[in-house]
C-alpha cells in the first residue's frame, strides 16, 4: 500500500468540494475534448481544484471565481506550489463579476443561480458559440423525495427533470459523472469538522450547535439514501 499516495489523495480531495471523484472529472474532461488549447471558466470554483486537475491532466488554461477569500487564497497557494501559471483565481461574487472573454468551457458546480435554467443562462454569457457548459448539481434518487430533504435543500429534482431542463434550453448531456459514497463521506465529514471547530471556537452560539446536529441528522437520515450529485457536460443540439 502506498501510504503517501493515499494521504496526498485525501489532501487533494479535501480541496474538491464536490462529490464527483477526481478521476471521473478527468474522464469527463477527456470525453468533452479538453486539451492544451482549451480555456475553462469555473464560477464558484472553491479552491479552484477542478481547474487544477484539468490543467494537470490536459494543460487547459482558465479562470476561477469564488466569493470566499479563504478558498481563493488557499487555492492560489496550491497552484503556486504545483507551479501552475495558466490558471488565475479571482475573489468576487459571480452575480456581479463580468468579463468580455469567451471560453471553450464554462462551468458551475455545487451552486446555482435561478435554478438550473438560470445557471445555464449565466454560463452562456461566457462561452464561445461552439462552447460547452459543465454543471454540477445534486438531484433526488426517487421521484418524490422526503419532505425533510426538501426542507433542508430546497427544490430537489429528479435526474429526469434535470434532463428535461437541459433539453428545453437546447442542450443534450454529452458526458456525465456521478458521486460515490466515499466522496460524500469525505465531504460531509470535512464540513462537519469545520462546523464543529466553529462551534468550539464560539460555544455560546446555540445556533452553531443546532446546525452541527442538523448537518449530521440530515445526512444520515436523508441525504445518504436519497441524494445524488452529478457533473454534466452539456452541448447545444
Ligand atoms: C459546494 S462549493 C463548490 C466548489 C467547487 N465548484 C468544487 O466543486 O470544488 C460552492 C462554492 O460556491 C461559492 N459561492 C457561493 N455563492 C457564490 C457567489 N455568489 N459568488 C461566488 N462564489 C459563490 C462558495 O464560496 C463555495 O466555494
Amino acid at each position: 500500500m502506498d501510504y503517501k499516495e493515499i494521504i496526498s489523495d485525501v489532501e487533494s480531495s479535501q480541496h474538491l468540494i464536490s462529490m464527483t471523484p477526481a478521476e471521473k472529472l478527468v474522464e469527463i474532461g477527456y470525453t468533452a475534448g479538453m486539451n492544451s488549447n482549451s480555456s475553462v471558466l469555473d464560477l464558484c470554483c472553491g479552491y479552484g481544484e477542478m481547474l487544477k486537475i484539468w490543467n494537470e491532466a490536459f494543460g487547459i488554461k482558465g479562470t476561477g471565481v469564488d466569493l470566499s477569500k479563504e478558498f481563493i487564497n488557499e487555492g492560489e497557494k496550491r497552484l503556486k506550489a504545483a507551479e501552475i501559471k495558466d490558471i488565475s483565481l479571482v475573489c468576487a461574487d459571480v452575480r456581479n463579476w463580468v468579463t468580455d472573454r469567451k471560453y471553450d468551457f464554462a462551468c458551475l458546480c455545487g451552486e446555482e443561480f435561478g435554478g438550473i435554467e438560470g445557471t445555464i443562462h449565466l454560463l452562456e454569457k461566457y462561452i464561445r458559440p461552439d462552447g460547452k457548459l459543465i454543471i454540477g448539481t445534486r438531484y433526488s434518487r426517487v421521484d418524490n423525495p422526503p419532505v425533510e430533504l426538501i426542507e433542508f435543500e430546497g427544490e430537489t429534482l429528479s435526474l429526469k427533470d434535470i434532463y428535461h431542463i437541459f433539453y428545453a434550453n437546447g442542450y443534450f448531456i454529452t458526458s456525465m459523472a456521478t458521486d460515490t459514497q466515499n466522496e460524500w463521506e469525505r465531504y460531509i465529514m470535512w464540513s462537519a469538522r469545520r462546523n464543529l471547530a466553529a462551534y468550539k471556537n464560539d460555544p455560546n452560539d446555540p445556533g452553531l450547535l443546532e446546525w452541527c446536529k442538523k448537518w449530521y441528522e440530515t445526512y444520515f437520515g436523508f441525504r445518504r439514501e436519497y441524494e445524488v450529485y452529478g457533473t454534466f457536460v452539456i452541448e447545444k443540439y
